[in-house]
């Protein structure tokens, strides 16, 4: 971690929804940080918290959810803080955009890509438009700027591709316009929650590739959710592990994935089908946020486990320059 600002910074957030048969702590002492044109994974099992994490960043929570504590920064500010208006037009789809999970599901059927993708461009506009350009003119330069955005991200013919329907495309040249869409007004964060779960594994990898060329092209930062440790070790420079709504480890990839510091974590690499003989899954199932377990919420799952895991949450221990962990084995292991 270094010392200058983080583009994006989530601190202790804690959110929780109002549910018919109580209150779910959905998030409890979430903390992330991205840094300008870094690619931060997070990964955990279904059900984790991931996509609330993104809805909150995106400022898409739903109506009975309720941020308890923490804050979400971005470039300094506080998103929790901003007024629904400047986060619609200044930062949601503009300064972050947004590759979601399903490309089947996230463009309208009934009308043409090109109208879709021009929508975007018409409300948040283009780096570079001309406040004093015609609407004709503006439209015209923002439909060349499309064309060569679906070049890049290799779409047959972009010209005629804007005026087909999203019928027309196989899921992954879907996947792919709708990362158009995210990079159309040039963000400087792209957060893709899952974008290539609905994919065929060929077409996955394909998918990744192009996210990290261009990441690395456009000197973008990507938060990238899966519940894939494979795409995360082969995308992300750096990952969080979440479990049951919480920050449970983070650091560079290649020190959690070599030396992960949380049971949690070994326990989800081992499950990964290039490092497990046959099929390995984590006994029991991720605890329902109306009634999570008291202190380490994995402590019930966790083969290490001991009476003082369930007394409080774990503190966060630093095992290395930049990797941090919230179990008490590592505070036995005197690592504080
Ligand atoms: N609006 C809601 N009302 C009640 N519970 C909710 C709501 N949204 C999410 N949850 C619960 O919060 C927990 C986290 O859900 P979330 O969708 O964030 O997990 P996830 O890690 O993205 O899972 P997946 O990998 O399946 O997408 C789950 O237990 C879910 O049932
Ligand atoms: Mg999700």
């Amino acid at each position: 971690m270094n010392g200058s600002q983080a583009l994006l910074e989530v601190a202790s957030l804690r959110i929780s929804v109002r549910t018919d048969e109580g209150v779910a702590r959905i998030l409890d002492h979430v903390d992330l940080r991205v840094d300008p044109g870094s690619v931060v994974g997070i990964v955990g099992e279904s059900g984790c918290g991931k996509s609330t994490l993104v809805r909150a960043i995106l400022g898409i929570l739903p109506r009975a959810a309720r941020v308890e504590n923490g804050s979400i920064r971005f470039n300094g500010r506080d998103l929790l803080g901003m007024p629904a208006g400047e986060l619609q037009s200044r930062i949601r789809g503009r300064a972050i955009g947004f590759v979601p999970q399903d490309p089947y599901l996230a463009l309208n059927p009934m009308f043409r890509v090109g109208a879709q993708l021009m929508e975007i461009l018409r409300w948040h506009g283009a780096p570079g438009d001309d406040p004093g350009a015609s609407r004709s003119e503006r439209k015209r330069r923002h439909r060349a700027l499309l064309v060569e955005l679906l070049r890049r991200v290799q779409i047959p013919d972009p010209d005629q591709a804007l005026d087909r329907y999203p019928h027309e495309f196989s899921g992954g040249q879907r996947q792919r316009l709708l990362i158009a869409g995210a990079l159309a007004c040039g963000p400087q964060l792209v957060v893709a929650d899952e974008p290539t779960t609905a994919l065929d594994v060929t077409t996955q990898l394909q998918i990744l590739k192009l996210l990290r060329a261009l990441v690395d092209e456009r000197g973008l930062a990507l938060l990238f959710v899966s519940h894939d440790i494979g795409a995360v070790a082969q995308l992300c420079d750096r990952v969080s592990v979440m479990y049951a709504g919480q920050s449970v480890e983070s650091g560079l990839t290649r020190d959690v994935l070599d030396q992960p510091g949380h049971p949690y974590s070994s326990a989800l690499i081992a499950c990964h089908p290039d490092r497990s003989e046959g099929f390995r899954g984590i006994p029991g199932a991720v605890p329902s946020p109306l009634r999570p377990p008291s202190g380490c919420r994995f402590a019930p799952r966790c083969g290490s486990s001991s009476a003082r895991c369930s007394e409080a949450r774990p503190p966060s221990v630093r095992i290395a320059a930049d990797h941090t962990v919230n179990c008490v084995l590592q505070e036995v292991a005197g690592r504080v």
